[in-house]
């Protein structure tokens, strides 16, 4: 589904990812994890070619996307829920999960009635603007919107950070239903516990390389994981 080999990235003349390697397989949920300024948006952003790769190739389904433009990289099947949400805030709720429509890749599996399934309080908010939507909701309608566009794998980066508990419970019951429904997911979260409930394998970043890898049990059995490489 997504291969990402020895992937190297620099801001200007500071290198920040030195050979990131881990692949995510057809319905796989993986997860990457690591503290502030370890490289994990920046990982997310060389795969989706919003930072130009200096090394290393990004692989989906087996094809070579290294070095597309950002929209080629979606058109192949990469879904991205961007940190912060980004969405458009004098744009309604169904006009913003129209709006990435256009980006669509293969059958049209996601429709506005199933991202409404999904969330029905989109539903009940969908002539409202962006902007006036709570913290979660936003997250929800940046869901929906990646969603639209048929990715083969869906990207969240920070996926529940400034959302409050109860929330932040919804937003992981939708990623277990989307997990459930065959969806390949890559998620960032600082709660690792929650992920490793639902997750399949794990990436540990540290200063830009993988420094562990493996499974919930295996990450959960090893309490000196977390505190060498998770704790702030
Ligand atoms: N646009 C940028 N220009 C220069 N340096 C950057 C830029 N974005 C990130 N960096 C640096 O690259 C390194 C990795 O940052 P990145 O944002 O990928 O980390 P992260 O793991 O996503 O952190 P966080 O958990 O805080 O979101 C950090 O040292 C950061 O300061
Ligand atoms: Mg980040």
């Amino acid at each position: 589904m997504l291969k990402v080999e020895a992937l190297e990235a620099s801001y200007g003349d500071s290198q920040v990812l030195f050979g990131v390697d881990f692949a995510i397989g057809k319905g796989e949920v993986a997860t990457l994890l690591g503290r502030n300024g370890m490289g994990k948006t920046t990982t997310v952003h060389t795969i989706m070619g919003l930072v130009k790769a200096r090394g290393g190739r990004v692989l989906v389904e087996g094809r070579d996307v290294t070095g597309a433009p950002p929209y080629r990289i979606a058109q192949a099947g990469l879904g991205l829920v961007p940190e912060g949400r980004q969405i458009f805030s004098t744009l309604t709720v169904e006009e913003n999960l129209i709006a990435t429509a256009a980006a669509r890749f293969g059958a049209a599996r996601w429709t506005l009635e199933r991202v409404y399934a999904l969330f029905p309080r989109l539903k009940e908010r969908c002539a409202n603007m962006g902007n006036q939507l709570s913290g979660g909701e936003q997250q929800m309608l940046a869901i929906g919107r990646a969603l639209m566009t048929n990715p083969r794998l869906v990207i969240l980066d920070e996926a529940t950070e400034g959302l409050a508990p109860l929330i932040r419970h919804e937003i992981w019951d939708c990623l277990k239903k989307l997990k459930a429904e065959g969806e390949a997911i890559l998620v960032i979260d600082k709660n690792v516990d929650a992920l490793a409930s639902f997750a399949d394998r794990h990436v540990i970043l540290e200063k830009g390389r993988v420094v562990w890898s493996g499974s919930s049990a295996a990450l959960l059995t090893d309490p000196e994981l977390k505190d060498r490489y998770l704790h702030v």
